[in-house]
């Protein structure tokens, strides 16, 4: 899979997401499905968006014992999704678990990613709440280099740390950016934004955006604003 523009589906319910996607008329954005769309619909909305030919990354951030997180990486991977994810946090025995569970019986699996700190999380928060008293840059490398080393594929990150990620991780493990807003654009609650040119720039290899184009007049000339830009 090379860059690609993943479009944030955050619909509350199967309904308006599958008229939002016909909007699409035969083209088939890679779709990314998070905890309110499948907590309310369950993983037969997994079935149906894949049914339709679209790639799919599965965000619902895994975060609990190794043996649990496993099991429930078997699952999402029978689900044949392209991309999900989980907590750094959770340790590198719990990365390497998840991986297990992951893997297919014929090998196959799809790509794992790790969030290394919640872009809500502040210094502040980092420091007096979860008692982790490094910058936070530092924790953001720090984990990215320990989802590496357990084997994950990439991480979730702002776009303004994919350049660093990819000096410290290597420039072929993958940085998966929301916060991507146009040049002319309303931010919105995203506080350090870029756009998909300048995305395109520092070497994200995906953006994911949702407003820009689910709040667009017209998301599908949003989505191919975001395509122009972004990919070659
Ligand atoms: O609408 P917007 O473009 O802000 O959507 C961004 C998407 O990326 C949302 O689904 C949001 O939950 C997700 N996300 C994020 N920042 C993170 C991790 C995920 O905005 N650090």
């Amino acid at each position: 899979m090379g860059k690609d523009v993943i479009i944030a589906c955050d619909f509350p319910s199967a309904a308006q997401t599958l008229e939002f996607l016909d909007r699409f008329q035969g083209r088939k954005p890679f779709v990314k499905i998070g905890m309110e769309l499948f907590y309310a619909e369950g993983p037969d909305i997994v079935r149906q968006i894949k049914a339709r030919g679209h790639k799919i990354f599965l965000d619902l951030k895994l975060h609990d014992i190794p043996n649990t997180v496993k099991k429930a990486m078997a699952v999402l991977s029978r689900l044949d999704v392209d991309i999900c994810n989980l907590h750094a946090a959770g340790t590198a025995e719990m990365m390497r678990a998840a991986l297990e569970g992951l893997t297919r019986p014929d090998g196959t699996r799809p790509l794992l990613i790790a969030v290394t700190q919640l872009t809500s999380t502040n210094q502040e928060a980092l420091e007096h709440e979860l008692l982790i008293r490094s910058p936070m840059e530092e924790v953001v490398m720090a984990y990215a280099g320990n989802a590496k080393r357990a084997g994950l594929d990439g991480v979730v990150c702002s776009p303004l740390e994919a350049a660093r990620v990819h000096e410290v991780c290597g420039s072929a493990f993958l940085t998966v950016t929301p916060g991507v807003r146009f040049a002319d654009g309303d931010k919105g609650d995203q506080k350090r934004v870029m756009t998909p040119a300048q995305a395109k720039k520092v070497g994200s290899d995906y953006i994911v955006v949702g407003r820009p184009i689910t709040a667009a007049e017209d998301p599908v000339a949003a989505y191919q604003r975001c395509c122009d830009e972004f990919i070659d």
